[in-house]
Parts: C-alpha cells; sequence; structure tokens
C-alpha cells in the first residue's frame, strides 16, 4: 500500500461534506481509511479516496466519521418554543430536523404537537434528513428499545406500540413524517419553505466556512417568521446578517 496523503484525506473530505478534523483525528482517519481500504480492490489509496469520497460509495466513511449520538427530547426547550410557534400558525406547520440521526428528534417533534394539531385542525408534515444511511433506514424503521424511550413511555403511551422486543410509534405519527438523505454541505431542492427547522448538533463537526454557508441556506429556506434551533455547543455569530435574530436558547427567528 501507498502512503496515505492525510491532508489530501482531509481536505476531500471537507469539500464533500463541511467536515473539518483537527490533527489529534490523524490516526484515526489514517487507520479508518487503511481499514476501508484493505478488500477495496485499488492499489493505490489516495485514488481508493477519491473513488470512495468523491464518487459516493462513501457510506461506510461517512459512517464511521460522524457521531450518531441522540435522544428523545434533547434540549427539551426547543419543544416548548416549537409548541409557541404552533400557536400563531392557522391551517398547516412544516417541520424540517436538519440532520436527524436515528430519528429520535423527528418523533419528538411530532408527540408533541400531535395533540394540539389535531384540536386546532392543523395539518403538519415533517421531513428528518441525515447524510448517513444507515442512521435514516434506523429511522425510518421506527423500532426503539425501552431504554431508549423510557423517559416518554409514561407521556406518550397513547403513540406508541409495544411490540415483541420493541417499541415503535403508531400510525398517526408517522404518517406525518418523512425521512431522505441530504447533504448539508451542499444545497437542497425544496419547493417550499418551512416554519421551523432543528438543526442541532450537526454544524460542530463543520469548518467556519461551511458553516456559515449553512446558515444562509437554512435561513433562505424559513419562512418569514420562521425559526431555527440549533444545538447547545453551537452559536450563529452576527445572526442580523442572515436575517435571523434570536430570540431563545440557541433559537433564532427569521426577521427579514
Ligand atoms: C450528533 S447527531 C445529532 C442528532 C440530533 N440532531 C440531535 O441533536 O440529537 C449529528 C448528525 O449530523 C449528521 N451529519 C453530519 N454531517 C452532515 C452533513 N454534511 N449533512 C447532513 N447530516 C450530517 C450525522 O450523520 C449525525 O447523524
Amino acid at each position: 500500500m501507498n502512503n496515505i496523503d492525510i491532508n489530501y484525506i482531509k481536505q476531500t473530505i471537507n469539500k464533500k461534506y463541511g467536515l473539518s478534523f483537527s490533527e489529534e483525528k490523524d490516526d484515526f482517519l489514517r487507520n479508518s481509511i487503511k481499514k476501508f481500504f484493505h478488500g477495496s480492490g485499488f492499489n493505490d489509496v489516495n485514488k481508493y479516496v477519491d473513488y470512495s469520497i468523491l464518487l459516493n460509495d462513501d457510506q461506510k466513511i461517512i459512517d464511521k466519521l460522524t457521531t450518531n449520538f441522540t435522544l428523545f427530547y434533547r434540549e427539551e426547550h426547543h419543544f416548548i418554543y416549537l409548541i409557541n410557534a404552533l400557536k400563531r400558525v392557522k391551517e398547516k406547520i412544516k417541520i424540517w430536523s436538519a440532520g436527524c440521526s436515528t430519528g429520535e428528534e423527528v418523533y419528538s417533534i411530532a408527540i408533541s404537537i400531535h395533540d394540539l394539531c389535531r384540536v386546532n385542525n392543523i395539518k403538519y408534515k415533517i421531513l428528518g434528513s441525515d447524510i448517513n444511511c444507515r442512521v435514516v433506514n434506523l429511522a425510518k424503521k421506527n423500532q426503539y428499545t425501552y431504554d431508549d424511550i423510557k423517559n416518554i413511555y409514561k407521556k406518550y403511551n397513547k403513540f406508541i406500540i409495544k411490540n415483541q422486543d420493541n417499541f415503535s410509534f403508531s400510525e398517526e405519527i408517522t404518517k406525518n413524517i418523512d425521512f431522505k438523505i441530504i447533504n448539508l454541505k451542499y444545497g437542497w431542492n425544496f419547493n417550499h419553505k418551512v416554519d421551523v427547522i432543528f438543526c442541532r448538533n450537526v454544524s460542530i463537526y463543520f469548518d467556519v466556512i461551511s458553516r456559515e454557508e449553512l446558515w444562509q441556506r437554512m435561513s433562505q429556506t424559513l419562512l418569514l417568521g420562521g425559526e431555527l434551533y440549533i444545538g447547545h455547543s453551537e452559536r450563529i455569530h452576527n445572526p442580523e446578517q442572515y436575517g435571523l435574530k434570536m430570540f431563545g436558547i440557541n433559537a433564532y427567528r427569521k426577521i427579514t
């Protein structure tokens, strides 16, 4: 095997996904690429990187390099903001969970608003998206362990079906949800704007420029008055440049 050019690999990953890695991750990256390279049929490791990262056969690498940790009702304050946002809506609300991992965020959104929407005759649609096919498939599969759901089971059990060895959300919840693969580094083709975006704990892996481009595009995807929620360790610097104004904990409203 020829030498791995770690800077080339980092640049390639950054170009495609916006992800940036400090030097501390060099060994981890080198070892991961080595592992995938063996058995790939390539004899030049940098060509393998071109092939696997640039030509889209890259799910193994994405899976290895991204962190998918998530929880039901993670950073709960955003679900309170969401309910307030819902009170301002008349007929329908569209919500996007961008970087939704295995779906906990998406189902938490749905069970928070379902009853309020029904009582007030409001239609809702939730899109969950992630770059990682494996986690999107798990989200679609809608199967969680008792450990996953134990904190919400008591309050929301009317929406949760107990199967033989797992738990899933009922059809009245899932019928309002779609999942898609979307790479947030690049644009997305929505034919409508949305009322609320959850994009939490995703931009932490992005370099500064990719992050700024992300906020710009997120803002363009929001309806006027729409809201963007980001994760506890994320910040939008000078949000006004994107037409956003901070109104709560890691929460921004589209003002222009
Ligand atoms: C730590 S999880 C956060 C899940 C959830 N939003 C939460 O806060 O609990 C981060 C997710 O971002 C996704 N991700 C990372 N880079 C991405 C990109 N360029 N485009 C889309 N999703 C990305 C990862 O695959 C991962 O599932």
